[in-house]
């Protein structure tokens, strides 16, 4: 299959891309330092970067940014961010790239565990995953084709959490994670969430 990865120079991005490519997909591994490069917040950097690449059968995102911050802190900047980066850059580039995707072809978005077990001053991440969750589901019954859209709902990732400074031993390497992504490439979900084996939501 050929796939792209928006996000694909980051912690989760960069091991999904190393167990497609392990699996014999052919890779875009894309972002905004990538050549082509995508901003996902930008529409017409978004149109541009299909227009490039052409057909595919599979989009996986693992970026964006949604601000963590308590409620009584939060700007209208951190707000917009959050709104403009990680859930209307995803729901754009799915959308997008639907007249790209070929027959029975597939998009995998990124959400997170806090949909279902927030903490303090993540309201912002919270609505997010979940609103991204919504998405998925509606959208979902839109798909023709044969087409399909996934969320995947990682954990904190132990990379991150020990760059955090955080104990990382609950939580699973990114190898573990980018094995959610390839399961939902793989699979036969529509409007679901995957998550990764192991880390269910309680
Ligand atoms: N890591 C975790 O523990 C964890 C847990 C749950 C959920 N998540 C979610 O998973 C996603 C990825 O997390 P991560 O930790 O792997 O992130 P990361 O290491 O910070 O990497 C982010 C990736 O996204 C790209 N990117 C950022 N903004 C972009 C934009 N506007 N357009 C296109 N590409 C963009 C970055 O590359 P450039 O800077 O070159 O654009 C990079 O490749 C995030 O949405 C995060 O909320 C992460």
């Amino acid at each position: 299959m050929k796939i792209v990865v928006i996000g694909a120079t980051g912690t989760i991005g960069k091991a999904v891309a190393t167990l497609l490519k392990e699996k014999g997909h052919e890779v875009i591994e894309a972002s905004r330092s990538s050549q082509p490069s995508i901003d996902f917040t930008n529409a017409s950097s978004i149109d541009q970067f299909y227009e490039k690449i052409g057909e595919i059968d599979a989009i996986v995102t693992t970026a964006g940014d949604a601000a963590f911050v308590a409620l009584d802190g939060l700007t209208e900047e951190q707000i917009q961010l959050s709104l403009n980066s990680k859930l209307m850059g995803q729901i754009n580039t799915v959308r997008k790239g639907l007249k790209y995707l070929r027959a029975n072809g597939v998009a995998v978005i990124t959400g997170g565990m806090l949909a279902y077990s927030p903490w303090p001053k993540t309201s912002m991440i919270t609505m997010v995953n979940a609103g991204l969750e919504g998405f998925v589901k509606g959208a979902a019954l839109d798909m023709t084709n044969g087409h399909r859209v996934v969320i995947v709902h990682p954990p904190w990732v132990a990379e991150t959490a020990q760059k955090l400074g955080m104990d990382a031993t609950p939580w699973p390497k990114a190898a573990k994670v980018a094995e959610a992504y390839l399961d939902a490439i793989e699979g036969t979900q529509n409007g679901a969430p995957v998550f990764v084996e192991g880390y269910l939501p309680a």
